[in-house]
């Protein structure tokens, strides 16, 4: 049994798994790097937020929209969307629930969280998705934080993770190596990096620093699918 990855650039990932199509962190058609994307052909079963930020949620409302995925995310977001009249599931950190894809647990991410008028949208989170097929951790915007190794001792063991790497408003690839320990996971797939000046990363230099440490960094191309 296999899952599907698409990457659609910056820290938006599609994701096939039981049948069901995932959409994380649409940032599409205002990413220059994504500009050969079709937005309006994006499948979409549920679309997953991990906080509020612009360049995490810009195409959430189109993709929900046009599919009628339901929109998962803090209990700010999902409200805030549910007057777009869009349906979702609201959560914070700690909680999971089981979805008809398998189980989505909300975990902690260190970072801020506003719309883009600067009104509160919530806590920012990460998501460990957990089913039949595969248990993957979703890092969203975060810096390094000791609340990671939580999830090596609270979660089915993860068969890889989606690290936010670019460093300025993240954690960079220094603390992702960390981070990779602190999950206990040795498969890692980069997001949040090159999209923006502040956040261009030398990508060999990352690929080395993994490697030194017995771990898998891997730089998915745009619109490119992998089965994991
Ligand atoms: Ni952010
Ligand atoms: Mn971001």
């Amino acid at each position: 049994m296999a899952i599907t990855l698409k990457y659609l650039g910056h820290s938006c990932f599609q994701i096939g798994t039981l049948g069901k199509t995932l959409v994380i962190d649409p940032f599409i058609s205002a990413n220059e790097l994504a500009k050969n994307i079709d937005l309006n052909s994006i499948p979409a079963d549920y679309v997953l937020l991990s906080h509020g930020h612009q360049d995490h949620i810009a195409d959430a409302e189109t993709i929900c929209k046009n599919t009628g995925a339901k929109l998962i995310s803090n209990y700010e977001i999902v409200m805030w969307y549910k007057q777009k009249g869009i349906e979702g599931h609201p959560m914070n950190p700690g909680g999971n629930w089981d979805f008809d894809f398998g189980r989505v647990k909300m975990v902690n991410a260190i970072h801020s969280s506003s719309f883009p008028d600067g009104s509160y949208a919530g806590q920012a989170g990460g998501f460990v998705i957990s089913n039949s097929e595969t248990t993957f951790y979703f890092s969203g915007d975060t810096a390094l934080t000791l609340d990671m190794q939580l999830i090596a001792r609270t979660s089915p063991k993860l068969d890889f993770a989606i690290l936010c790497i670019g460093d300025n408003f993240t954690m960079g690839y220094e603390d992702a190596i960390l981070a990779a320990e602190f999950i206990d996971c040795n498969k890692i797939i980069a997001c949040h990096y090159d999209t923006f000046a502040w956040i261009k990363i030398n990508k060999q230099e990352v690929i080395n620093a993994f490697k030194a440490k017995g771990k898998e960094i891997i730089f998915m191309n745009i619109s490119e699918e992998q089965t994991l």
